[in-house]
C-alpha cells in the first residue's frame, strides 16, 4: 500500500520525508526511497524492505536539501527491490517522481519511450512518467507544460508528485481517480504533500485535497491548483482535527464511504505482486499450491458468512468457469453443523474480512478435521484464519472501518478471479492467448472501479427518490445473483429499509405479489448471458407498476428504455463485472443511510467482527 510524502521549505526535508513515511508505516511497504535536492542535483537513496534500513542507509550515508519526495512502495510492477522503488531518476538526472496507482498503458508507452531512445533502469511502470517528462522537457516545454502533457496520456489512476533540478522552486503533484489521495499541507514558509494526512498533520492542520483530475504546483508560498490543461481552478483550504481518527478520515464523512473510494486503490494493491501484466501471469505463493496438488482437487468448498460468503458465491461461478472444479457455498454457520461430505482431495476456503468470525473458524476447523486443504482469503493479517491455513491470500485493503463491508468485497473477488485463472492454468485449461486476455482484463479494474466512483452523482438522484422506501427488491441472475443479494444487504445494513435480494428467475415463485408501486427493484442487468432474462424481469416488474432502478452497461439502449432509472457501470468482461456492478449499490446505501442521517460506520446492533456464535 504506497505511501507518498513531499517537502518544500526550510527545514530538512530528509527529516521531513523519513517522519512522515513512518507514520505511513502500519500500510505495509516492501521498499522505501527518499530523493532530495542537494546542491543543485539529486541525491537519492532507496532500499528494500523495513524503513529502519532507509533510515540506517540515511544515516551512513547523510543526504540533505529544502526540497524532497519520499515513498514507500507496494510493488506492483517489478518485484521488490533497490532498482525498482522509488523515487524513479529520468535518464538526465534531472528529473525525479514518486507514483501511486498503476499505469495502465505502461506496455505501449514504455515501447514508445524505447524506440526513441530512452532507457529503462527499473522493471516499474512508474518509470515511464519519469521518461515522459523528460521527452516534454527536451521538447522545450516547462515543467507544468510537460507535466500536464505526460499525465493525460497516463490511463488508469494515479498520485503523482515529481521535481526537477532546472525548476528548483516548485514541487507537481496530481491526483487521476482514486489511487490513494494527494493532500497538501499549507505551513509557514513551508508547505507538505502527502498521499494519507497522518504523514503530515505534525506539521500543520491547514490542507488542500485534491480533487481527479486536478494537478497543484507546490511551493515554499503555498500551492496553486490547476486543471491538467494548466487552467487554475478554485480549492479550499480544509482544517483538520488533531485526533487521529477523524485524521484518518481525511476528506470524507464517513469511514464507509472512504472505503468505497479507497477501492481503486485497495484492488490495486491486491494486484501488487501477484498479477504480472507484462509476462502475463498470476502469482498467488501464499498458497502453496503446486501443479499436483490442482490437479487432484475433487471439490472446493467456500464458507463464509454475511458479506464474505456473497464473495464466495461469485467464486462460484469463477472457479467452476475456468477451472472447471466443483464449489459449493455454504454460510459457515450452517456448514459447520451439519455433515458434509468432505473427501481428502476437498479444500475449504473460507472468506473472512477479520480472520476471526467464530463461524467461520469452526467451518475451517471441521473441514481439518476431515482431512481437507484449508485455504483462506483473509484481510486482518496474522489473524487466526490465517494461521490455521494451510494456504491464504491476504486481502491487501488495508484496516476496514465501517461495519459494512465494502472494499473488504470488492478485494476477495479479485482474489478469487486470480485463483480460478491460477488453478485453470495449472491443470492446463487455459490457451496463452486466453490466460493473457484474463490479466488484461484484470488490469483495467482499479481504473473501471475509478470510473464508477466518478458516476456517484447520479446515483445520488437515484438515493434521494428511494430514501423514504420501506422496502427493496434486488434482482440478479447467474454471476450477478451474488450482487444482488449484495446490494441488499448493504442497504438493510445501515438504511435500516427492509431489502431482499433474489434470484431474478425466482420472482415470479414469490416476490412478485409484492411489486407495487411503492417498491423500488433494483435489477442487475450487464450484457452477460443472463441478460435477455432480465429485460424479461424488468418488463413484468414494469408491468406491475414497480419503480426499477437497474445497473446497467454503457449504451445499453434496451435497459435505458425500460427501467426508471440507471446507475451506469463501463465495460468489463462477465467474470469481472460484479466488481464494478456492486460499486452503485454500495453508493446507493451509503447515500440513502447518510440521506436518513444515520450512523453509517456503527449501524444499530452489528458489529465489525463477530467472535461469538
Ligand atoms: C459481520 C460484519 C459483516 C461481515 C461479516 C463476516 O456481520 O458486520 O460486514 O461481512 O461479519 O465477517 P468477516 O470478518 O468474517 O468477513
Amino acid at each position: 500500500m504506497c505511501g507518498i510524502v513531499g517537502y518544500i521549505g526550510d527545514q530538512n526535508a530528509t527529516e521531513v520525508i523519513l517522519n512522515g513515511l513512518h507514520r505511513l508505516e502500519y500500510r505495509g511497504y516492501d521498499s522505501a526511497g527518499i530523493a532530495v535536492l542537494e546542491n543543485g542535483s539529486i541525491a537519492l537513496r532507496r532500499d528494500v524492505g523495513k524503513l529502519n534500513r532507509l533510515a540506517e542507509l540515511l544515516k551512513n550515508s547523510p543526504i540533505a536539501g529544502n526540497v524532497g519526495i519520499g515513498h514507500t512502495r507496494w510493488a506492483t510492477h517489478g518485484v521488490p527491490s533497490e532498482r525498482n522503488a522509488h523515487p524513479h531518476l529520468g535518464n538526465t538526472g534531472k528529473v525525479v517522481v514518486v507514483h501511486n496507482g498503476i499505469v495502465e498503458n505502461f506496455i505501449a508507452l514504455k515501447a514508445e519511450l524505447l524506440s526513441e531512445g530512452a532507457v529503462f533502469r527499473s522493471d516499474t511502470d512508474t518509470e515511464t512518467i519519469v521518461l515522459l517528462v523528460e521527452k516534454f522537457l527536451a521538447e522545450g516545454m516547462d515543467l507544468i507544460s510537460a507535466a500536464c502533457a505526460t499525465l493525460k496520456l497516463l490511463q488508469g489512476a494515479h498520485g503523482v508528485v515529481l521535481f526537477s533540478i532546472d525548476e528548483p522552486d516548485k514541487i507537481i503533484t496530481a491526483r487521476m481517480g482514486n489511487a490513494g489521495g494527494v493532500v497538501i499541507g499549507i505551513g509557514e514558509g513551508e508547505t507538505f504533500i502527502a498521499s494519507d494526512i497522518p504523514a503530515i498533520l505534525e506539521h500543520t492542520r491547514k490542507m488542500v485535497f485534491l480533487e481527479t483530475h486536478q494537478m497543484a504546483v507546490v511551493t515554499k508560498k503555498g500551492v496553486d491548483v490547476m486543471d491538467l490543461d494548466g487552467n487554475p481552478v478554485d480549492y479550499t483550504v480544509s482544517s483538520v482535527a488533531w485526533d487521529p481518527v477523524s485524521a484518518e478520515k481525511g476528506e470524507y464523512r464517513h469511514f464507509m464511504q472512504k472505503e468505497i473510494h479507497e477501492q481503486v486503490r485497495s484492488l490495486t494493491d491486491t494486484l501488487a505482486g501477484r498479477a504480472d501484466f507484462e509476462r502475463g501471469d498470476i502469482y498467488l505463493q501464499e498458497l502453496n499450491l503446486t501443479r499436483e496438488k490442482a490437479e487432484a482437487i475433487g471439490k472446493i468448498f467456500i464458507t463464509a458468512c454475511g458479506t464474505a460468503a456473497h464473495a464466495g458465491m461469485v467464486g462460484k461461478y469463477l472457479i467452476e468457469h475456468l477451472a472447471k472444479i466443483p464449489v459449493e457455498v455454504e454460510i459457515a454457520s450452517e456448514f459447520r453443523y451439519r455433515d458434509p461430505i468432505i473427501a481428502e482431495n476437498s479444500v475449504v476456503l473460507a472468506i473472512s474480512q477479520s480472520g476471526e468470525t467464530a463461524d467461520t473458524l469452526a467451518a475451517m476447523t471441521l473441514g481439518k478435521e476431515q482431512g481437507a486443504t484449508l485455504w483462506s482469503i483473509v484481510n486482518a493479517i496474522g489473524s487466526q484464519a490465517m494461521r490455521i491455513s494451510d494456504g491464504s491470500i491476504s486481502m491487501q485493503t488495508g484496516p476496514e472501518i465501517g461495519v459494512a463491508s465494502t472494499k473488504a468485497f470488492t478485494a476477495p473477488l479479485v482474489d478469487l478471479y486470480m485463483l480460478a485463472i491460477v488453478l485453470a492454468d495449472a491443470k492446463g485449461l487455459l490457451s496463452s492467448e486466453t490466460k493473457q486476455t484474463l490479466i488484461t482484463d484484470l488490469a483495467k479494474i482499479p481504473g473501471l472501479v475509478g470510473e464508477c466512483l466518478l458516476r456517484e452523482k447520479d446515483v445520488e438522484e437515484v438515493s434521494k427518490k428511494i430514501m423514504n422506501a420501506e422496502n427493496a427488491l434486488y434482482l440478479g441472475r447467474g454471476i450477478q445473483m451474488p450482487i444482488a443479494y449484495e446490494g441488499a444487504l448493504k442497504l438493510k445494513e445501515i438504511s435500516y429499509i427492509h431489502a431482499e435480494g433474489y434470484p431474478a428467475g425466482e420472482m415470479k415463485h414469490g416476490p412478485i405479489a409484492l411489486l407495487d408501486d411503492d417498491l423500488p427493484v433494483v435489477a442487475i442487468c450487464p450484457q452477460d448471458r443472463w441478460h435477455d432474462k432480465m429485460i424479461s424481469q424488468i418488463e413484468q416488474a414494469k408491468a406491475r407498476g414497480a419503480y426499477v432502478i437497474a445497473v446497467a452497461e454503457d449504451g445499453d439502449e434496451k435497459v435505458a428504455l425500460l427501467a426508471d432509472d440507471v446507475l451506469w457501470v463501463p465495460h468489463t468482461s462477465w467474470l469481472l463485472m460484479p466488481v464494478l456492478t456492486v460499486i452503485p449499490l454500495q453508493i446507493l446505501a451509503y447515500q440513502i443511510a447518510a440521506l436518513r442521517g444515520l450512523d453509517v460506520d456503527q449501524p444499530r446492533n452489528l458489529a465489525k467482527s463477530v467472535t461469538v456464535e
